[in-house]
C-alpha cells in the first residue's frame, strides 16, 4: 500500500514540476521578452532626444566637434548609457565612452545601417570598442529623414541587462520553488487521505484471504471507498457465516465418519484417496492419515479391491461385492462401490462402503458344521442302538446272557444319547442366554470339595491324586453356585479323563485386586500347541476316537467358556503335551 501512495505522489508531483517548469520558462521568456523590448524602447526614446537636441541646436557645425562631445556628454549618465555620434558615412564624430578620432568606421553596424535606411535600428552585440556585449539602439539625425546627415546611438551594456534578466529568473524560480514545496506538501496529505482508507480495506481484504474472517473494515469513509469498505465487511461477514456453516456441517460428517462401523473411503478424479474414516484401520490396516493423498493402488490397499474401484471409475455402476482380505487380519468384506458424478454425467470420484461381514459368514459356516456335526454325533449311538436291537430281534435275545450284555450296550449309549441331546440343549440355551443367572454369595473352597466328593469314584479307580485347596480356606465369591459347579465339574472331569493312572491333579483358588483366580492343573496328556485355541469350539475333541470312547461330547469346554463368559470372567488354557495341563478361570469377586 505504501507503493500506492508512494507512486501517487510521485506522479503528483512529477506533474506539478513539468507543469510549474513549462510555465515557469514561458513566464520568463515573457518576461525577457517584455524587459527587452522596455529597455529598446526606453533607449530608441533617448536616442530620438538627443537627436532632436543636436538637431535643434548647431553644434553640429562646430569642426572640432567639441560643442557635439560635450552635448553628448550631458545626457550620458555615468555608469549609464553610451551614446555615440555618426555622420551618415559612417565616421565618429562623438561618442561618451571612447575617443572619436581612435574609432573605426561605424557605417558596417546593423543598428546604424538599419537606422539610415528606416530611421531606426536596433541589435545586440559584441562590441569592439568596449569589449563586451552591448545593446544598441539608433535614431537618425536631420530634418530629412529620407536624406539624413547621421545616426544617434545609444548603447547600453547587455551584462547589465542579463544581471536583471538573472535575478529576475532567480525570483521566478523561488517562487516555482515555493510551489512545488507547497505541492510536494499538499499531494502527500492528499495522498494520505486517499491511500489510508484503501490501505485498510486491502488489510482487512488480506487478513479475509487468510481466513480471519472476523476482521472488518472500521474507518468511516464518503463514496466510492465508503460503499467497498461496506461490501467488504457484508462480504467477511457473509464468508463467516458461511465458514461456520461449513465448519459445523464439517464436524457433523467427521463425527458421523468417525463413528461408523463401516469402513468409508473416497476417491478423486485423480485416483487420489481423498477421505477416510477411522474405520478404514481396522479393515486395511492403513490409518486415515496413511491413506490420504495416495493413489488407491499405492496405497496398499487389497489388490481386488483396487481393482473395483478402477471398475468403478471406467463403467460408473454401482459394484457390490464380497473381497476376502489377509491383511491385517482375515476378514470378508461386504464392498460396495459407486461413483458419484459432475453435472455433466462424468465419474468424479468413487464411494467405498465396507461392511465386515466375517462374523455373519462365520456364523453361517458354524451353523452348518454345528448340523453336520449333530448329525454325526448322534448317529453312533442311534447306530449302535439300531444294530444291537436288531440284533436281539433276530434271535439274540433267547440267550439271557447276550440279552443282558447288549441292553447294557443299548442303554450306555442311549444313556450317551441323553447326555449328548441335553449337553446340546443347555449350551443352546447358554448361548442364546435364555439361562437367568441365580447369583448367591458362596465359598468357593467348599465348592470344590463338593465336586471332589461327587467325582470320587473316577479319583479312586484311576488312583488319582486330587489336591484340593486347604478346606480352611475361605474364599467368598458371588456367582450362579450349580452353573459354576458344572464348570469346574467339567473342568476337574477333563483332567480326570485326560490324565493316566496315578496322575496328579491340584486346584488352586487365590483372590487378586477384586478377582478370584481358579487353576486346574494336571500332569496328564497335554494337549498339542496347535490344538490349543480350538479346544473351546463345539464338538472339538483332540483325539475324537479316545473322547468319544471315554463319553465326551466335546461340548463340555464349549460350554464352561459360556458359563464363565456369562459371570463376566474369562477362561485360559496352557498345556505342554505330554507333560500337562492348567485351565484357569478368572471370575469377578461379585457380579455388580
Ligand atoms: N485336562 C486336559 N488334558 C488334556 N486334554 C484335554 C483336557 N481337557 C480337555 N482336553 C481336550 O479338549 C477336548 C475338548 O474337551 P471337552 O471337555 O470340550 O470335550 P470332551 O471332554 O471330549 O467331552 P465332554 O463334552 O463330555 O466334556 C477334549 O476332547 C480333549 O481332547
Ligand atoms: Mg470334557
Amino acid at each position: 500500500m505504501q507503493r500506492f501512495s508512494f507512486k501517487l505522489n510521485v506522479i503528483i508531483i512529477t506533474i506539478s514540476a513539468i507543469i510549474l517548469t513549462m510555465v515557469g520558462i514561458y513566464v520568463g521568456r515573457l518576461m525577457d521578452k517584455d524587459y527587452i523590448s522596455t529597455i529598446s524602447s526606453h533607449l530608441t526614446r533617448e536616442s530620438a532626444v538627443v537627436s532632436a537636441a543636436i538637431n535643434s541646436t548647431n553644434v553640429l557645425k562646430d569642426p572640432t566637434n567639441q560643442k557635439l562631445q560635450d552635448l553628448v556628454n550631458q545626457f550620458a549618465k555615468p555608469g549609464g548609457e553610451r551614446i555615440t555620434i555618426v555622420t551618415a558615412k559612417g565616421v565618429v564624430l562623438a561618442d561618451t565612452e571612447a575617443d572619436p578620432k581612435t574609432m573605426e568606421n561605424h557605417s558596417d553596424r546593423p543598428e546604424i545601417r538599419e537606422a539610415l535606411s528606416g530611421g531606426s535600428g536596433y541589435s545586440i552585440r559584441f562590441s569592439k570598442t568596449i569589449g563586451k556585449e552591448m545593446i544598441y539602439v539608433a535614431h537618425v539625425l536631420g530634418k530629412n529623414k529620407k536624406n539624413p546627415i547621421g545616426v544617434v546611438r545609444i548603447s547600453l551594456l547587455a551584462s547589465q541587462i542579463n544581471q536583471n534578466i538573472h535575478s529576475m529568473w532567480y525570483t521566478l524560480i523561488a517562487g516555482m520553488a515555493s510551489i512545488l514545496f507547497i505541492t510536494v506538501i499538499v499531494s502527500f496529505l492528499v495522498s494520505r487521505q486517499i491511500t489510508r482508507p484503501i490501505e485498510e480495506i486491502t488489510m482487512v481484504a488480506d487478513q479475509i484471504a487468510h481466513k480471519k474472517y472476523q476482521s472488518r473494515v472500521h474507518i468511516r469513509a464518503e463514496g466510492e471507498v465508503g460503499q467497498l469498505a461496506n461490501s467488504i465487511n457484508y462480504m467477511a461477514a457473509s464468508l463467516e457465516l458461511q465458514m461456520n456453516a461449513i465448519k459445523e456441517n464439517e464436524q457433523k460428517l467427521a463425527g458421523v465418519l468417525h463413528n461408523m462401523v463401516s469402513g468409508i473411503i473416497l476417491i478423486g478424479q485423480s485416483r487420489r484417496i481423498l477421505l477416510a474414516n477411522s474405520a478404514i484401520e481396522v479393515f486395511l490396516g492403513y490409518s486415515e492419515v496413511e491413506l490420504l493423498g495416495k493413489l488407491h493402488i499405492e496405497a496398499g490397499m487389497n489388490f481386488v479391491l483396487s481393482q473395483l474401484i478402477d471398475r468403478c471409475f471406467t463403467t460408473g455402476d454401482k459394484i457390490r461385492e464380497e473381497v476376502h482380505v489377509y491383511y491385517p487380519s482375515e476378514r470378508i468384506l461386504d464392498t460396495n462401490l459407486a461413483p458419484y458424478l459432475t453435472e455433466h454425467g462424468e465419474v468424479k470420484g468413487v464411494v467405498v462402503v465396507l461392511h465386515d461381514i466375517s462374523a455373519i459368514r462365520r456364523l453361517e459356516k458354524m451353523r452348518s458344521e454345528f448340523v453336520a456335526n449333530v448329525s454325526h454325533e448322534l448317529k453312533t449311538p442311534v447306530t449302535s442302538i439300531k444294530g444291537f436291537a436288531e440284533t436281539l430281534l433276530d434271535g439274540a435275545m433267547e440267550d439271557k446272557e447276550l440279552l443282558r450284555n447288549f441292553l447294557e450296550i443299548i442303554y450306555k449309549e442311549s444313556d450317551r444319547l441323553h447326555r449328548l441331546i441335553n449337553d446340546i440343549l443347555d449350551l443352546s440355551k447358554i448361548e442364546q442366554k435364555r439361562v437367568p443367572l441365580h447369583t448367591i454369595k458362596f465359598n468357593l473352597v467348599e465348592l470344590m470339595h463338593r465336586i471332589g466328593q461327587n467325582l470320587q469314584e473316577k479319583v479312586h479307580s484311576k488312583k488319582i491324586d486330587l489336591i484340593l485347596p486347604n478346606p480352611d480356606q475361605r474364599i467368598e465369591l458371588e456367582g450362579d453356585h450349580d452353573r459354576l459347579q458344572q464348570v469346574f465339574t467339567n473342568l476337574i472331569d477333563n483332567a480326570l479323563s485326560y490324565t493316566p493312572e496315578k496322575g496328579t491333579i491340584q486346584v488352586v483358588a487365590e483372590e487378586k485386586d477384586g478377582e478370584i483366580q481358579i487353576s486346574v492343573m494336571d500332569n496328564g496328556i497335554g494337549i498339542p500347541e496347535k490344538e490349543l485355541g480350538r479346544i473351546f469350539e463345539r464338538f472339538y475333541r483332540v483325539d475324537k476316537g479316545r473322547s468319544r470312547n471315554s463319553g465326551g461330547t466335546g461340548l463340555g469346554l464349549s460350554i464352561v467358556k459360556h458359563l464363565v463368559e456369562s459371570h463376566h470372567g474369562h477362561i485360559h488354557v496352557e498345556s505342554i503335551e505330554g507333560k500337562g495341563s492348567c485351565f484357569r478361570v478368572i471370575l469377578p469377586k461379585s457380579q455388580t
